[in-house]
């Protein structure tokens, strides 16, 4: 492979519930903050993906990648809608990033967007709920808190990880999130206001889970020529992988281990020519905080069993040794499912290039996204850099 993809624009909505606005004001939004971002017109753009995990079941509307070219004004244009459950915006920037590198394409707009509270929590649920085994698990009447709750169990068994570990991460990433314009809840939690917030699925409570999101956004890709012409700071996606797990979680061999994770991790970080330690901050899928603490296990920034205690001595703040969700991540920033991988990638972005304002990592020259689907079936890993 021998052309070079990168990022020359980002834009995004702001992330919360917005009633008075639809899915198609979402990405609109988003969609052209970007291209104004990259300083190009719609003649530029050879294609569009969307990632989008299941407007179906939340708003009725299918067929949203012919939607997306519409009302961007771009109708002929091929359009793709990328899904892979809460992966769906992580596995459109992948499909992107391939579309450019195979030499078809030049410029590719790569969105995702999801509007998820124009229904009941009940409806999201069993809609989300979808991206589990339906047969094994779905069925049966669990749902992604409860899935995500037996994982954080086997894990304080395990290895000991405590409640007060697992809340430790909403406290930081609800502090994250206050520094965060885009952020949908943009205020402190105490470690008291966790650990006795409502009981959602034992042991997680209502703070140790990400809410219900509508949001969007969006990235521009470049080719290596197109983006030298184009862009005075390129951000070079140095790795771009993506890996699968059974679907279930009963056929792993261990619930507490990430393998989609652990092996899109090191497809990327090789695909980059770096290692866990070269990696300045990251932004991981902490759909539940217990998510954040197996992420940091499987991409190798602490041995596994330790995320816990990682977290707790402060490793992963802002200021430490490897800052985690520094967006606020899906915690506070707000999750809205398909538009999550893409807005991972523009908060590299913004730190690489120094625009990330009272969140910024200091000296901050690579960073990593990574994306899950389900509770651990699909994951993409990305990593970025100013420098190729
Ligand atoms: N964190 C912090 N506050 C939250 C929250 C969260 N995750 N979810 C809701 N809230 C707040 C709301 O802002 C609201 O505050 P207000 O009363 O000050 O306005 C209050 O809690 C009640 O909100 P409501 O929407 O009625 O909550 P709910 O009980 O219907 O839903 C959850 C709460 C946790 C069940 C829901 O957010 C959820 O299902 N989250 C997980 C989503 C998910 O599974 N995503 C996919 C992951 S793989």
């Amino acid at each position: 492979m021998t052309r070079d993809v990168a990022i020359i624009g980002v834009g995004m909505t702001k992330f919360g519930e917005f009633w008075e606005r639809g899915y198609r004001s979402l990405i609109t939004e988003a969609g052209s903050k970007a291209i104004i971002d990259a300083g190009i017109d719609g003649k530029d753009i050879d294609a569009v993906y969307v990632g989008s995990m299941t407007p179906g079941r939340l708003i009725g509307q299918e067929h949203v990648g012919a939607l997306v070219a519409d009302y961007a004004g771009l109708t002929g244009i091929p359009a793709t809608r990328v899904e892979a459950a809460c992966a769906s915006g992580g596995l459109a920037l992948h499909q992107a990033f391939l579309a450019i590198k195979s030499g078809l394409y030049d410029i590719v707009v790569v969105g995702g967007v999801e509007k998820m509270t124009d229904v009941s929590t009940e409806h999201a649920t069993v809609a989300l709920a979808g991206a589990a085994d339906q047969e094994w698990e779905g069925f049966h009447g669990i749902t992604f808190p409860g899935l995500y709750a037996m994982m954080a169990r086997r894990h304080m068994i395990d290895y000991g990880t405590t409640e007060e570990q697992i809340s430790m991460v909403a406290v930081k990433n609800h502090a994250n999130g206050k520094l965060n314009p885009n952020a949908q809840f943009q205020y402190e939690v105490t470690l008291e206001d966790v650990l006795h917030s409502s009981m959602v699925a034992d042991p997680l409570r209502l703070l140790h889970c990400s809410p219900i999101t509508d949001g969007a956004a969006t990235v521009v890709l470049a080719s290596s020529e197109k983006a030298k012409k184009l862009c005075e700071r390129p951000i070079w996606v140095r790795g771009s992988a993506i890996a699968t797990d059974t679907l279930s979680l009963h056929e792993r061999k261990s619930i507490t281990r990430v393998e989609a994770s652990i092996v899109a991790g090191k497809k990327a970080y090789e695909m980059a020519g770096v290692k866990p330690d070269d990696i300045d901050f990251a932004e991981v899928h902490d759909c539940f905080t217990i998510a954040e603490i197996l992420a940091i296990e499987s991409l190798g920034f602490c041995k596994m069993g330790e995320g816990g205690k990682t977290t707790e001595n402060g490793e992963t703040r802002i200021g430490g040794r490897i800052p985690i969700n520094t967006s606020g991540g899906l915690k506070a920033k707000g999750h809205p499912v398909g538009a999550t991988g893409i807005a991972q990638a523009i908060e590299a972005t913004w730190q690489l290039r120094g625009q990330a304002e009272k969140r910024q990592v200091k000296g901050a020259k690579v960073g990593l996204a990574q994306n899950v689907g389900g509770s651990g079936a699909t994951c993409t890993v990305h990593i970025f850099s100013p420098e190729k």
